[in-house]
């Protein structure tokens, strides 16, 4: 709920445990008096309105670093959220209080410049304890620059130190979790990529330094945009903290035309207490139930032909491959790379959405109703963004690609990015697809995009323009074809954000399936996304990518954490092994309505010999917990592994062993799986409630 005191100048946004105010300050300026446990409105008109003076002789402003909208002007030398550059050259904002629009659940703060027609919306809205906020700029003058216009910078209260919790990254090698103290200055997280990217996620986590995964207060933010994006987190001398994040990046600047306005996209903040683990869970829930298009469905096994064929793609192939997957208990099967124009190598044929004639010389239908026979869904890889210059697309339209006259239109996997922002170019993709799904019963498409902008340029209307286009596909895909769902991909996790999720179904984490790899890939993942949009894959072994040998169960169990999917080259794999993937597909269809829905526990972490994850059901009634034992050292004893969150009085019912287990001793002593010898031993546990 949203209170408002007139008096004071306040506002008190708050959520089932935590609160955000914001005062008025006598310049109009919104200053945040807190952040953090729940207060009410009588608690937060008694917080102090004026900080003491600082030492002798200011040449700063005191309050700097005090302000959910900062902009440029005054004694501010700080990082700002906003800034623009006005026709005349001023940089200068100064901004008076308009007036407010509030609901329950909705916020917006008005303000103008003081002399320049240039209007300023602060929105907010609650879910929860999260707090969405986005800003939007209404130009009425001259044309402005938008330098910088960040969708919200959280102040931090002041805390006896500051921890910065982000992931960093690579191909192969995504969300890799990383805590470090804050340093004095700024800290930019970004990605100049014209995507979300592999090195970086557009989140963060803050806290002082002492919490864990079961304790402490965890201040957090992540921005909802899938193209090039900025996080700064700025610690100045004065012990003032925030972490402020947009759209685009140094030197993209936004033109705003008059009469034109500037919205930008969300990023949502959140306070939390519990540590870590208390951090994630809150995020993972809101996801589930504000940002999936779907959120009540439950993801099916999935297969995927890439690792098993590669461009080698024929119909004869995908039926032995999805024969072979339906026997396993496979429910959507889907033809990766290769099935297109004359996409035989990655030289050729992106742009040419038909079916290669020689591959499919009567289209894809006999083989979609083959797999539809065998009663699987279907799914479809496209990677509509790009253009290999070996294309009839290319051939006929040079000029679509983004590129700048008198450079080298640079190749990367032999590919172009498409400029989606000329409008030209957004019907063609939109009627590409389009049709593509109506002439074929598709029920799934996994979209990718495998390369990062080049020769792009300053050009905000790229660099933007082309997420906007993106989104405005997917959205107009999904309205007419309501029971397609698509899987956002790049090179594995490179657009993976809250953006994203918000018109996709799940997404390609990483092309490194090792299951090994997986583990930490997986832990810095959960950070902030859920198990339920999380594909998981079971490859062969050796690791193509890797060469690593894991045993199968140890690989199944490390994908079932996820959305469980099966990427093998199945007619390789020997019978024994079959019929346990069937088996392992089976176990995973009990517990996944507690992976894909359930609240996840993270037990011990993955980078000690034994690391664990646990899902419980939201009503408490079940859990899953999964088990990695990476190797096995001479004299060492597997400890148990305490659960979280059971009923202490209630025993619980170990599906596969009959066991009954007091949750009273689970929750202190743990489980002892009974893992198998050796190195890569996994163990999945079903727990049942037994009713009282
Ligand atoms: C990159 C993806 O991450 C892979 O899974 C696969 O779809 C290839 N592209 C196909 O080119």
């Amino acid at each position: 709920m949203i209170h408002h005191d007139s008096e004071h100048r306040l506002w008190v946004l708050s959520g089932p445990s935590s609160s955000y105010v914001l005062h008025l300050d006598e310049a109009d300026r919104p200053r945040v008096l807190h952040w953090g446990p729940r207060l009410s409105p009588e608690q937060a008109a008694s917080l102090p309105l004026r900080l003491p003076r600082p030492g002798f002789r200011p040449v700063e402003d005191p309050l700097e670093g005090s302000f959910d909208l900062i902009s440029t002007g005054g004694l501010c030398y700080g990082q700002v959220g906003l800034q623009v550059r006005f026709a005349d050259g001023t940089r200068d904002l100064e901004l008076v209080f308009t007036g407010q629009r509030r609901t329950d659940r909705e916020l917006v703060l008005a303000y103008a410049d003081r002399h320049y027609p240039l209007a300023v919306e602060c929105h907010y809205r609650l879910y929860g304890d999260v707090i969405e906020r986005h800003l939007v700029l209404r130009n009425e003058g001259e044309p402005v620059t938008v330098v910088r216009a960040d969708s919200a910078t959280w102040v931090l209260p002041r805390l006896n130190g500051y921890r910065l919790s982000s992931v960093r990254g690579q191909w192969g090698a995504e969300t890799r979790l990383h805590r470090t103290e804050l340093p004095y200055g700024e800290t930019v997280l970004t990605s100049r990529r014209g995507v979300t990217s592999h090195q970086a996620n557009p989140w963060a986590m803050v806290d002082d330094g002492t919490a864990g995964e079961e304790y402490g207060a965890v201040y957090s933010c992540a921005l909802a945009w899938s193209g090039s994006w900025r996080l700064t987190a700025q610690r100045l001398p004065t012990e003032r903290v925030t972490l402020s994040a947009g759209a685009g990046h140094d030197p993209v600047t936004q033109e705003l035309d008059t009469g034109e306005e500037l919205v930008t996209p969300v990023c949502a903040g959140l306070y939390t207490e519990g540590g870590f683990g208390a951090a994630s869970r809150a995020w993972h829930d809101h996801q589930l139930r504000h940002v999936l298009p779907h959120p009540g469905e439950i993801r099916p096994v999935l297969y995927n032909s890439w690792e098993a064929t590669g461009f080698d793609v024929s119909l004869d192939g995908q039926i032995r491959l999805a024969e072979s997957a339906a026997r396993m208990g496979v429910e959507l099967f889907v033809v990766d790379d290769g099935w297109f124009g004359a996409r035989t190598h990655d030289a050729a044929g992106l742009g040419d959405w038909y079916p290669n004639p020689h591959r499919f010389p009567e289209g894809l239908g006999p083989l979609i109703d083959r797999v539809h026979e065998l009663g699987m869904r279907f799914g479809l890889w496209v990677e509509p963004e790009m253009v290999n210059p070996d294309s009839d697309l290319y051939r006929a339209h040079p000029d679509w690609v983004i590129h700048r006259p008198h450079r080298t239109r640079t190749e990367h996997r032999n590919q172009l990015v498409l400029d989606l922002s000329r409008p030209e170019v957004g019907d063609w993709l939109y009627r590409t697809l389009d049709e593509l799904l109506a002439k074929n019963a598709i029920d799934f498409l996994k979209w990718d995009m495998n390369r990062p902008f080049t020769e792009a340029g300053p050009d905000e209307r790229l660099w933007l323009g082309h997420v906007h286009t993106l989104y405005d596909v997917l959205d107009r895909l999904r309205a007419a074809h309501p029971h397609v769902r698509i899987e956002s991909c790049s090179s594995g996790g490179g657009r993976v954000d809250l953006g994203i999720l918000r018109r996709t179904d799940q997404v390609w984490t990483s092309d490194n399936t090792d299951a090994l790899d997986r583990l930490d890939i997986q832990h810095g993942f959960s950070q902030l996304y859920p198990a339920r949009v999380m594909g998981a894959w079971v490859t062969d072994s050796p690791n193509p990518y890797t060469g690593r040998e894991i045993p199968l169960d140890f690989r199944f169990h490390v994908a079932m954490a996820g959305v469980l999917a099966i990427g093998g080259a199945l007619t390789e794999w020997s019978r024994a092994d079959l019929d346990r993937a069937a088996e392992l597909i089976a176990d995973y269809k009990r517990i996944r309505p507690l992976v894909q829905h359930g609240r996840q526990y993270r037990l011990r972490p993955p980078d000690g010999e034994l690391s664990a994850v646990q899902y419980l059901a939201s009503d408490g009634t079940e859990a899953a917990v999964l088990v990695y034992r990476r190797a096995r050292r001479f004299g060492h004893a597997d400890p148990g592994i305490p659960l979280r969150a059971l009923d202490p009085d209630a025993r619980y019912r170990d599906v596969s062993t009959g066991e009954v287990h007091h949750g009273a001793v689970l929750l202190a002593h743990g489980l002892f799986p009974d893992l198998a010898p050796g190195d890569y031993a996994g163990a999945l546990v079903h727990l049942v409630r037994e009713q009282a």
